[in-house]
């Protein structure tokens, strides 16, 4: 699959069959996002790969919250990937104070997308969670507490079914300019 059509079919997929996705299939997802590129390259990432219950059901429910229940089809995962935030090195973080950016963050998005264009290249749907109740999800996966949850990944096979939506973006002509704002 050429590039572009592999972001094009790259799409947050919010159904999934129960098939079980065999771990070497995420791992090769998160080996492509280990060669992520990072500031100074700190790769302040880790990734917990849930997918035995009960911490899968219980880190599923704590992406849906009364006041914006937009994340039930997680109950349907059958993976869910947590990426916590580490600490990069410290000439990141004096970088990061001085310029007032928020390095590792920003590594922590490009790595999520790597995950998840490899894992459609793979066959897989993902979707990309950052609605979710952080205290609960570092409680039920023992993260300790000082460190942050970046976002979290769901994972699984869509239906046959599912079908490929078009993009709703807006036009190039609205996000680019050459040489001036
Ligand atoms: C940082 C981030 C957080 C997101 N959080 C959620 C979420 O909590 N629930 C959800 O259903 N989708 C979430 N999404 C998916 C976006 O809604 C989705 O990427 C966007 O609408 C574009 O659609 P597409 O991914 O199908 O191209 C998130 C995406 C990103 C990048």
């Amino acid at each position: 699959m050429d590039f572009y059509n592999l972001v094009l079919r790259r799409q947050s997929v919010r159904k999934y069959t129960n098939k079980k996705v065999a771990r070497d299939l995420i791992l090769k997802c998160i080996e492509s996002a280990r060669l992520a590129p990072s500031a100074s390259n700190s790769q302040p990432w880790h990734f917990i790969v849930v997918d035995e219950e009960p911490y899968l059901s219980e880190v599923a429910q704590a992406t849906i919250t009364a006041a914006l229940p937009i994340n039930k089809f997680a109950l349907q995962a059958p993976c869910i990937v947590v990426i916590v935030v580490e600490k990069p090195k410290l000439i990141t973080r004096l970088a990061g104070f001085i310029k007032q950016r928020d390095f590792p963050w920003i590594d922590l998005g490009i790595a999520a997308e790597h995950f998840c264009l490899q894992a459609t290249e793979l066959g897989l749907g993902t979707c990309m969670i950052g609605w979710f109740n952080e205290k609960k999800v570092k409680k039920i996966i023992k993260i300790p507490p000082n460190k942050r949850v970046g976002l979290l990944i769901t994972v699984g096979y869509p239906p046959d079914d599912y079908k490929l939506r078009e993009k709703i973006r807006k036009p190039l002509n609205a996000i680019i300019s050459f040489n001036k704002y």
